[in-house]
């Protein structure tokens, strides 16, 4: 028995080596291309504002890897539909590849849907997925100042915004078997939960007292009751705005990764999903070999990323200049010192709420990421 380990310990390692040695096949046994057309070899499902953008661009810069006519194709959520895969979808890609060539798209949008995992597997069976994940607290901030402060005329406070959200999803979160949001049981957060409906109970209700505060304020000591009513509702109004409302009502809720990815690892392999932390790809000391990571999960040859990951990170400015726009490590480490600070407290809100997913998701993934209390 005393002999056990030592054994396990050499068959673990001599394991080791041997897959150091062999390279992963490539998906589809390396014959991506059918007459239909060529099928990506791996999928970036997201999460938006972790770092699709870079992990993209960094992959393409591997001389195997050919790109999509986008970034971002978004088919197998919103504009699915079976009968279109040829010509909506596989006509995105190059109508030919070389031996060992291979091709993927990403598109931040599919991880949060639970229908789409079962489509992937349907009409890619075999496809690599990636997931890039980010601390969630950072990715709430910077998903409010991307999608939310530049749309809304009186915005919110990031804390006040991120406690009504933490209250909605305490709630939704209680009761495992029938989750519910109103009267509605769902399972699903963006499908179901975060419909115009609960967006105006979830926000809605700080957005009356804020803006009521704030339209107070302005008119103080005059007595037109009506006129204050009006500069309230205007300031309600303004607080809640349409655009990108499904991104902004879910600061937390896109950050629950697990709550997302349990429909990708019932659907597909283990194997064939890989958990990358953002910020190992924001670091430059460490980027290109976690790229080095990223492309032998593919099957891909070894390569050096250090030039492509050198250029600087791609859409990270706050403003959107387009996917591929490439921002130095100078200017995004100045960019990022400028961005206000996320208070202490709603930091730790959000880490309080989040550890147990973050927990979840590290050991069905099998990798960890230094978030919350584990920051450094
Ligand atoms: C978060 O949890 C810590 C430790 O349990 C606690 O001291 C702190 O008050 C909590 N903070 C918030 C904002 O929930």
């Amino acid at each position: 028995m005393r002999r056990w380990p030592w054994a396990a310990a050499v068959t673990i390692l001599a394991v080791g080596v041997a897959q150091l040695r062999t390279k992963r096949p490539l998906p589809y046994a390396g014959k991506p291309c059918t007459a239909s057309g060529c099928r990506p070899s791996f999928l970036i499902i997201g999460i938006g504002k972790c770092g699709t953008s870079s992990l993209y661009y960094y992959l393409a810069a591997h001389p195997s890897v050919i790109q999509a006519r986008r970034k971002q194709i978004q088919f197998f959520d919103h504009a699915y539909d079976a009968s279109r895969m040829e010509r909506s979808y596989l006509s995105q890609f190059p109508a030919s590849l070389k031996e060992g060539e291979v091709t993927g798209e990403a598109s931040p949008g599919y991880a949060q849907y639970s229908q789409v995992p079962g489509r992937v597997a349907r009409h890619l069976h075999g496809v690599r997925i990636l997931v890039i994940a980010r601390d969630p607290a950072e990715r709430a901030h910077s998903s409010y100042h991307y999608n939310y402060v530049g749309s809304a005329r009186v915005p919110l406070p990031f804390e006040m915004l991120v406690g009504a959200e933490i209250q909605f999803l305490e709630a939704f979160f209680r009761d495992g078997t029938s989750r519910k949001c109103g009267d509605k049981v769902c399972r699903d957060l963006s499908n179901d939960c975060y419909g115009a409906k609960s967006a105006e109970s979830q926000a809605g209700a700080v957005a009356r007292r804020y803006a009521g505060e704030q339209a107070r304020k302005r008119f103080k000591g005059e007595a037109a009751d009506t006129a204050a009513k009006a500069a309230r509702r205007t300031a309600v109004a303004m607080s809640l705005p349409r655009l990108n409302a499904h991104l902004w009502r879910q600061l937390v809720g896109r950050g629950l990764y697990i709550s997302n990815l349990d429909w990708w690892y019932a659907a597909l392999p283990e194997e064939d999903m890989l958990l990358v932390c953002s910020e190992d790809l924001n670091d430059l000391q460490k980027a290109a070999s976690e790229m080095g990571r990223v492309a032998s999960f593919i099957g891909l040859s070894q390569f050096d990323f250090g030039a492509a990951v050198a250029r600087g990170k791609y859409n990270a400015g706050a403003q959107h200049r387009g996917y591929g726009a490439v921002t130095s490590w100078t200017d995004a480490a100045s960019l990022a010192e400028k961005r206000p600070a996320i208070s202490t407290e709603a930091r730790q809100h959000i880490d309080n709420f989040t550890a147990p997913f973050n927990e979840r998701l590290f050991s069905r993934a099998g990798h960890r990421c230094r978030w919350g209390r584990d920051r450094v």
